[in-house]
């Protein structure tokens, strides 16, 4: 059982009983990084990965051969971390918050936000002002991608549903008035997180499909692919809105956008 009983905030979190998991991450990518990476970037164009934690995605691109390679974290140790790692120094970390970036505008050709970045950020100006972070700093005709956690597939799994009548149940007893898409990680570090059991933060947010797709176009964005992991373990993402919501769901939520 994992102790975090004086954790607020997720860069807490990451700062210290995550730390260790995500500046250690072996460097590989996993088949639906892998499939967006693949089938929608250039390794010729100037890259970002957002929320690099030690360096796992950024570094795995170069190994793929990705020759201009930024990446960032709102966590100096971790930027630490994947600098030392980064023996050749062909990547260029820093320290950056995704809410507000001191990138230029334009400055990049392509954007990865994978394994839910923007859903640590609990605040929902925050989130879209990142959003819109990620816009400006994308140079016209280029691609960012990111992935969002699912809702609507967690609020219908067999497994997490119970969880989340029984929070439903514990913020109304308790008073509290949070939304149902924020919720704790039910575990850190591959185990078990007893605070998810009493509602203790962090909290994650957890998009639901249409809302996930208005704040990108919001930000401007035209999207050009979506889909679940679903979708891409069958190597088939959509193009529209309308065909993805008649679609089977399960995993995370991948948005392909172009500026
Ligand atoms: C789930 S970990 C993934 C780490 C790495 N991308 C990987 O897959 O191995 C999420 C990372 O995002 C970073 N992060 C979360 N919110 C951020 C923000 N607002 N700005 C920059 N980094 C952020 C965390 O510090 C953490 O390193």
């Amino acid at each position: 059982m994992a102790n975090a009983t004086r954790i607020s905030t997720t860069k807490e979190m990451y700062s210290t009983i995550e730390f260790n998991f995500w500046a250690h991450q072996e460097y590989s990518l996993s088949p639906s990084e892998r499939f967006v990476v693949e089938t929608y970037l250039d390794k010729n164009l100037k890259t970002v990965e957002a929320g690099t934690g030690g360096g796992r995605i950024v570094s795995s691109l170069k190994n793929i051969g990705f020759k201009n390679l930024y990446a960032f974290d709102y966590v100096p140790d971790f930027i630490e971390v994947a600098k030392k790692k980064n023996n050749s120094n062909n990547i260029c970390f820093s320290v950056e918050d995704a809410v507000s970036l001191t990138y230029k505008d334009s400055e990049f050709e392509q954007l990865l936000y994978l394994q839910q970045v923007l859903c640590n950020i609990e605040d929902e100006a925050e989130r879209a002002n990142a959003f819109k972070e990620a816009y400006r700093i994308l140079k016209k005709g280029g691609i960012a991608i990111f992935s969002l956690l699912n809702f609507d597939w967690r609020a219908t799994s067999p497994f997490y549903a119970p969880y989340l009548v029984y929070l439903r149940l514990l913020r109304k007893i308790v008073n509290v008035d949070r939304s149902i898409q924020y919720l704790p990680q039910l575990k850190y570090s591959g185990k078990m997180n007893l605070g998810a059991l009493l509602d203790r933060p962090p909290y994650l947010y957890w998009y639901r499909l249409e809302e996930a797709y208005q704040i990108i176009k919001e930000a401007n964005f035209e999207i050009v692919a979506l889909g679940s992991d679903f979708q891409i373990s069958q190597g088939k993402m959509h193009t529209s809105l309308s065909t993805l919501k008649q679609a089977p769901m399960k995993g995370m939520l991948y948005f392909v956008c172009k500026k």
